[in-house]
């Protein structure tokens, strides 16, 4: 991975609760974050008690080589922003600027942790789809905004070899968005479904209380 094709933007505790990856439900569970990339849910919930080991290809870098990339890019997402307001829903987060302020603060938390979490193992630097830990090690995986979301970069084939290792090594896996980058459903959903159709494992589609991208607004949960 070169970093200076990576756009840093990561997202808080509150709202991966209200994508519905994780609850108050889930605070006795094992928790694997696949491209939780500079989030900061990895530091919130470590601080609380919960065990979660985060892994992402952006693990490789240094803090000061992701932190000077979030600096370089933010005002580059931000421009994105305004020019496709009509894409976002401006309703929790009222402007560009307080989106801004919450991704950097997020990031803030993620920056001042991740030294730490990285010599403890919170943060590994590996990447999907193929992990380094044992068959259900984890009670529950999750992934925001990576898969679906880069539905035109990764192909079925990825999506569903990802899938498949985040069930080898979890009980629970729960993907969000289910939408691309366009706002359109995934193009690799149907694929995913019919497989875990097929392997005979559980899944719903639940509606989530976060709703930024237009449309974006459930959450895939599965039970191997
Ligand atoms: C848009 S960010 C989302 C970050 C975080 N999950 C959030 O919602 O705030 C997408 C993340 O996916 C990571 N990523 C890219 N390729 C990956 C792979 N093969 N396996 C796991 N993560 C990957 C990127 O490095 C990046 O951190």
């Amino acid at each position: 991975m070169q970093l200076q094709h990576v756009v840093p933007w990561g997202r808080n505790l509150k709202e991966y609760r209200e994508m519905g990856l994780f609850s108050e439900a889930d605070k006795e569970k094992k928790i694997l974050g696949c491209g939780d990339g500079p989030a900061s849910v990895n530091s919130e919930l470590t601080q609380t008690g919960v065990v979660i080991i985060s892994i992402d290809p952006i693990y490789e870098f240094t803090k000061e080589q992701i932190q000077k990339r979030v600096q370089e890019t933010s005002h580059v997402v931000a421009k994105q922003l305004k020019d496709n307001k009509d894409n976002f829903v401006w309703k929790n987060i009222k402007d560009v600027e307080s989106l801004i302020k919450l991704r950097l603060d997020a990031m803030d938390g993620f920056l001042i942790d991740y030294e730490d979490g990285k010599r403890s193992g919170r943060y590994q630097h590996q990447e999907l789809p193929r992990l380094s830990f044992k068959d259900k090690e984890f009670d529950l995986a999750w992934s925001s905004h990576f898969l679906f979301l880069y539905s035109e970069y990764f192909d079925a084939e990825f999506h569903l070899n990802a899938i498949k290792e985040m069930l080898r090594v979890a009980n629970e896996v729960r993907i969000f968005p289910l939408l691309d980058l366009n706002n359109a459903r995934s193009i690799h959903l149907d694929a995913v479904l019919e497989y875990v159709d097929k392997k005979g494992y559980t899944y719903e589609i639940v509606k989530s209380d976060y709703e930024f991208q237009r449309g974006a607004n459930e959450v895939l949960k599965i039970w191997s």
